[in-house]
């Protein structure tokens, strides 16, 4: 099993529009995938409503082990891809982390899908928290998505920095543009400097489109409401740097 997390201090970036995009093209290609909806707020219910209007539960049953996680899980929203939609409750998943301190609540908690999901996508509120070190501390591979501005790159540099310190696996970060804009000067001279500002070639560089503007709306990921968007083929080029970066194939 895999574990990746979409993730940046920011918010209102592109961290759940892309994890439900990549949630379902990985479930596209037959592998099991589970996407866990960590933020409280639970936009990724709203990206997923047209397949089944979907309720979270509870989270103190789960965390005090009364529960276990599969009766959180909603199967097939799409063949192949389960979702653990987000609770109200999940507000409170910082205080009980910070009472477990030492070990990784969270891994635990993902422990059990090991035999029946091949990959685990988490969507992350964007908060510096406990929970989030513990993210960053399980996930192979967390992508950030980055709106090419200065202010952008700073609080990047801010996230490596974070994760350094906190020795949470400096490799693991994966940033990708979103939201470009290119009519932009900055935009594209960012773009452009991509490769050199951070030691590699961006996946993709999503731009700001209303297709994805209406997945909220029509309760759909963007490979079945605009395939052939200019958005949507980014989203499948990041996803094809996703499968390479976790089964180099
Ligand atoms: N590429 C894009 N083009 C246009 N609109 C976008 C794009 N990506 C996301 N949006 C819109 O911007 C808003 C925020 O997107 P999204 O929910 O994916 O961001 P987020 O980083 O998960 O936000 P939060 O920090 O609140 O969790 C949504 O209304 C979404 O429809
Ligand atoms: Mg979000």
């Amino acid at each position: 099993m895999r574990i990746i997390a979409f993730y940046s201090p920011k918010g209102g970036v592109g961290k759940t529009a892309a994890a439900v995009n990549m949630a379902y093209l990985a479930s596209r290609e037959n592998i099991s995938t589970l996407l866990w909806d960590l933020d409280p707020q639970g936009a990724a219910s709203f990206y997923l409503a047209g397949a089944e209007m979907v309720k979270g539960r509870k989270l103190s049953k789960l965390l005090e082990g009364k529960s276990p996680i599969a009766r959180f899980i909603h199967e097939n929203v799409y063949p192949n891809l389960d979702f653990i939609p987000a609770h109200s409750s999940f507000r409170n998943f910082d205080i009980k982390l910070e009472q477990e301190e030492g070990h990784n609540a969270l891994k635990d908690l993902l422990a059990p899908l090991s035999e029946d999901t091949s990959l685990v996508i988490l969507d992350c509120p964007p908060t510096l928290s406990r929970l989030t070190e513990q993210v960053l501390e399980v996930a192979d591979k967390v992508y950030v998505p980055l709106v090419p501005t200065w202010l952008s790159l700073n609080s990047w540099n801010q996230l490596r920095e974070f994760v350094k310190d906190k020795k949470l696996g400096n490799k693991k970060l994966r940033p990708f543009f979103s939201m470009v804009d290119r009519r932009k000067n900055l935009h594209r001279e960012i773009l452009a400097q991509g490769s050199e500002l951070f030691g590699h070639q961006v996946p993709a560089a999503v731009p700001y489109a209303s297709a994805v503007e209406r997945m909220g709306e029509e309760g759909q990921p963007l490979e079945l409401l605009a395939p052939n968007s200019p958005a949507a083929v980014e989203f499948r080029k990041l996803w094809v740097s996703i499968r390479k970066d976790l089964w180099a194939r």
